[in-house]
């Protein structure tokens, strides 16, 4: 199933279009299934319902594991290397993470969960996380991954939303020179949460923990009452595999829901593609598993295609910015698939850092999570890649499951701020703010998707009203992305950033009405907007407009205060970066705030700001404008 000329991908595209179901199907007979489809797809984007591979059976650890060990059984599935540079790092062959995985899967059952049930995992980057996602999805339970940067209250929104009946930790997490006390914040969250009966506990960071009676119960005890012998459960193809929660314009994040059958052929048919992977090679993806790209391309996609995926738990810059060139040379890493805010943050540190380390083992490099600007692409490509190495600019979502747009590592030509073409499979166009076509090349318009792809999200946790008015009630008949996007004259497409009201903060998603509420949640607090600007390492910073708080203390304090309320309710990721007193809002007559004025000031182009005639109060602008200018 991988593409290996520019005419061959032309040619599967061609087919995917035309006959969509024949093309998928032959792909999914790449995975090994217990039980074959009757039918590859049925749709309609109206309620929405969407079905990959109906009726099929599968367990998608069976491809990821027991599939590779005849053959593979002693090459590396994961290797681990530790934050902290005086550990050693740690190889799991395929036959070794077949039996973890198998032997926490038991503990899972011992601790009460089955089919269907939801797990939460709050957890450090060591290869326990990844085991404890494979062993849900062994005896299928839904996963729940929370990123370690959360807060308890995002927590025990997020478990109490899905009624998640375990949560898998570990006692800390070590991030550069930092300790972050996991067990506490979930001890924290816990208090929230009725539904959960059990809360397994991996010793990483040996920090002294509290540990419940009844509820509480270490990972290193349980794992020695348990064999290594567990019978993978037999999955639906539409069976849910996890839950993702994400944000988006309105306060509350959703969980995005994948299933197995579907994403499994996704995940895997696009990471041998999109980075031509080869047998034997060590493929190195910088992103955290609490988010879609750790996912879909730490675990899923490498796993089921055998390969060997190295699982980092530290920070680029830590102990100094040399980490991932030290990295590179040491495990021979073949592909880097990395985040434009990373890459940024190195390019900062000058060429010192990358003296004498050998990086010629990259053939391949890989962007993904926001833009990349051109000075970032070209750096990446001269400093990294010696111009030798394809850079892939991969453009996708938490709701797609896999990679959408994107070139395919030595086949496509690439061009720098370009995620250039659709996948197979993948059918953009762009539409104008009625959701008409916009035809042709040399065109920009709200990029839509208008043909089901498998590894699409099926339903929002718990409320698939949701689903359909976030994603396919904007425009009829089309998935809405949320994204601005370019088609340029040779037909390559450039996204150009969110449309709605959700900032990509160092490749994080995070909605402005969710950081508008944290702050109004500070006592004082009555009122603020939320909006983002241009920041040259994180991409977009967060600039927050609050509407003259009580004050407790001098105003430094109380921006302080500010920000520790934010870290409380979403978590220190949310912080913004600027904090404005101001006495009033842009509003319109009816009362909505003009977030158009507030970005123009943030961005700090207050030259054009357009119509202000509708607003309540003219004034109010000046006002801002010169508060911002003092900052
Ligand atoms: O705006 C797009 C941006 O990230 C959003 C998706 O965020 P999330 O669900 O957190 O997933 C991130 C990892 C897949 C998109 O709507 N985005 C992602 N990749 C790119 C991108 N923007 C431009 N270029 C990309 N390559």
């Amino acid at each position: 199933m991988q593409i290996t000329s520019f005419k061959q991908y032309e040619e599967d595209y061609k087919k995917s279009v035309e006959n969509p179901e024949q093309f998928w199907g032959e792909v999914a007979q790449n995975f090994q299934w217990r039980k074959p489809w009757y039918k590859v797809l049925s749709w309609n984007f109206k309620d929405p319902e969407i079905k990959w591979f109906e009726g099929a059976k599968l367990n998608i650890t069976e491809n990821c594991l027991d599939r590779h060990l005849a053959a593979n059984g002693d090459k590396p599935s994961i290797i681990w290397e530790p934050n902290n540079t005086e550990e050693e790092s740690v190889t799991y062959t395929y036959k070794m993470l077949h039996e973890r995985v198998c032997r926490f899967a038991n503990v899972l059952k011992r601790n009460g969960a089955k089919k269907g049930d939801r797990i939460c995992i709050y957890m450090p980057m060591v290869p326990e996380l990844a085991i404890a996602v494979l062993a849900c999805a062994r005896i299928g339970a839904v996963h729940s991954v929370i990123f370690g940067g959360f807060s308890a209250k995002s927590i025990a929104d997020r478990i109490n939303d899905s009624q998640c009946k375990l949560v898998i930790t570990a006692d800390g997490a070590y991030r550069g020179n930092k300790q972050i006390p996991l067990k506490e914040v979930i001890d924290d969250a816990l208090i929230g949460c009725p539904t959960v009966e059990k809360c397994i506990v991996l010793t990483h960071v040996r920090t002294p923990v509290s540990m419940l009676k009844g509820r509480d119960v270490w990972w290193e005890d349980e794992v020695k009452h348990v064999n290594d012998i567990c019978e993978a459960e037999e999955m639906d193809a539409e069976d849910m595999l996890f839950i993702l929660y994400t944000s988006g314009s309105t306060g509350k994040p959703k969980g995005v829901v994948h299933t197995c059958g579907g994403y499994m052929v996704y995940a895997g048919y696009t990471f041998t593609n999109v980075f031509n992977y080869k047998p034997g090679e060590v493929y190195f993806c910088t992103a955290d598993i609490g988010w879609i790209t750790g996912h879909s391309y730490i675990v899923y996609g490498p796993l089921s295609q055998g390969a060997t995926s190295v699982l980092f738990e530290g920070i680029p810059t830590y102990p100094n910015p040399s980490r991932f060139w030290d990295i590179i040379e040491k495990h021979k890493v073949n592909t880097l698939y990395t985040a434009p805010t990373a890459i940024r943050s190195l390019m900062s540190f000058g060429e010192e850092p990358l003296i004498g380390k050998d990086l010629s083992s990259i053939r391949v490099l890989g962007s993904v999570g926001e833009p990349i600007n051109e000075e970032a692409w070209h750096w990446f490509d001269e400093k990294i890649g010696h111009g030798k190495a394809p850079l892939v600019d991969t453009w996708w979502q938490t709701e797609t499951g896999g990679i959408m747009i994107s070139p395919i590592a030595t086949v496509t030509p690439t061009k720098p701020g370009f995620a250039t073409l659709p996948l197979p499979g993948i059918q953009p166009i762009l539409v104008d703010e009625h959701g008409k076509e916009i035809e042709g090349n040399g065109i920009s318009g709200n990029l839509c998707i208008k043909f089901p792809w498998p590894g699409m999200l099926r339903t929002t946790y718990g409320d698939h009203e949701r689903c359909k008015q976030t994603y396919f009630s904007t425009y009829e008949n089309l998935y809405f992305t949320g994204d601005g996007c370019l088609r340029d004259e040779d037909g390559y497409y450039r996204i150009t950033g969110r449309v709605d009201d959700v900032l990509n903060v160092s490749g994080h998603r995070i909605g402005t009405a969710e950081v508008e509420n944290a702050i109004n949640m500070h006592a004082g607090v009555v009122e603020s907007a939320v909006v983002g600007y241009p920041h040259d390492v994180k991409g977009q910073g967060i600039y927050a407009f609050v509407i003259n708080p009580e004050m407790h203390g001098e105003a430094e304090l109380t921006k302080k205060d500010i920000l520790q309320t934010v870290t409380r309710v979403i978590g220190a990721i949310a912080k913004p970066d600027k904090i404005l007193f101001v006495s009033g809002l842009p509003k319109t007559r009816s009362g909505k705030i003009m977030r158009r004025i507030l970005r123009k000031i943030a961005e700090g182009d207050t030259g054009n700001l357009g119509d202000t005639s509708t607003l309540l109060d003219p004034a109010v602008v000046d006002e801002i404008i010169e508060a911002a200018k003092k900052q």
